[in-house]
């Protein structure tokens, strides 16, 4: 297998290849560094079938939908992922065939919700998951302690002991660990009861990284061109929400609030359709077409996408505009779907 980190740096990008077929994925790359990746790619004569990111990063901008536009490789992320342009959603225990090789993916959320580390010859590509000697930060971003416990020592610490690891972000040199080293020495993890990982986690004290906002956004949005003004966590913090049994049960005792989904038309008419009567304006138009929406100022509002991300900057958008009344449907089409509530397509 051909095999490389390609950043050189604190955040670690992945270029994997089958040596017999030339067939290639990229995994988290950033934004800044596509030129390199095509280069690099192209110089050892390798095809990128995908780029996948590990999940919705904070830190950086993602190159995920630059790489799969100037290459036609298709962009994958976990189900959770809230971002629009997704070709492929992944799931615990999917495979993505990159010429021979067999990339297996493993459901690995805590640090965000959408975590998936990848597993294939031998190696591991963890995410922001498990570190070496640490694992990511459970403290923003939908993060959760408690799962990442589990994901580390149920799913990660189920592989075999000499599997080399290859997370995300190495903050001190390293380039690798093995499953072994990390199951007996990880200080956060060995020794360690999943209550006391979750009191450790949730007292690290750690400041927000610089310019998450920026980041997160637009990682979550794939909107990543400046037209639109993000807002600030106050904003987004003070955003209400309604769970989708709410407001079902408002839907079907005939008092239904405006509903307005901000994905794109793609996602409206896919797989997890829509609701009845919605309309859609994608998010990334919203600050643009509010003028449609004037007459709603004073009325029950309630912003929908896939998981409950955009949607809340949506309503924080709206909200900032002088909308009296806006809601945010919680976990978005995702929820809505697994509730086995109605949807149209
Ligand atoms: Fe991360």
């Amino acid at each position: 297998m051909f095999f490389r980190e390609l950043n050189r740096g604190k955040c670690k990008t992945y270029l994997l290849g089958c040596e017999r077929t030339c067939r290639a994925v990229v995994v988290d790359p950033l934004k800044e560094n596509t030129g390199r990746y095509i280069a690099v790619a192209a110089y050892h004569g390798l095809k990128i079938d995908y780029v996948i990111d590990t999940h919705t990063h904070a830190d950086h901008r993602s190159g995920i939908w630059d790489l799969a536009e100037l290459t036609g490789a298709k962009a994958v992320m976990e189900r959770y992922a809230p971002a629009p342009h997704i070709d492929v959603h992944v799931s615990q225990g999917d495979v993505i065939e990159v010429g021979d090789l067999r990339l297996k993916i493993l459901f690995t959320p805590g640090h965000t919700p959408d975590g998936i580390s990848i597993y294939v010859d031998g190696r591991v590509l963890t995410g922001d998951t498990l570190l070496i000697g640490g694992t990511g930060r459970a403290d923003f971003a939908g993060g959760d302690a408690g799962k990442q416990y589990d994901a580390v020592t149920q799913r990660l610490f189920g592989l075999p002991n000499d599997t080399l690891v290859f997370p995300a972000h190495d903050y001190r040199g390293n380039h690798y660990s093995t499953i072994e080293k990390e199951k007996t020495s990880n200080p956060r993890v060995a020794g360690r009861s999943r209550e006391e990982y979750i009191n450790l986690m949730n007292n690290l004290g750690l400041p927000l990284p610089d310019k998450i906002q920026e980041a997160l956004q637009a990682n979550q949005s794939a909107i990543d061109d400046d037209s639109l003004k993000f807002p600030d966590l106050g904003q987004l913090g003070s955003v209400r929400t309604i769970t989708p049994s709410e407001l079902n049960a408002r839907v079907i005792a005939g008092n239904s609030p405006v509903i307005l989904d901000v994905r794109e038309e793609d996602e409206y008419r896919g797989e997890l359709g829509h609701l009845a009567g919605s309309r859609i304006i994608p998010l990334r138009l919203l600050p643009q077409r509010t003028g449609e929406l004037e007459d709603l100022k004073h009325r029950d509002i309630v912003t929908v996408c896939r998981a409950g991300i955009r949607s809340s900057t949506g309503a924080a958008i709206l909200t900032g505009l002088g909308f009296e009344h806006v809601s945010n449907l919680k976990g978005g089409m995702l929820e809505w779907n697994d509730a086995g509530l109605p949807v149209e397509r």
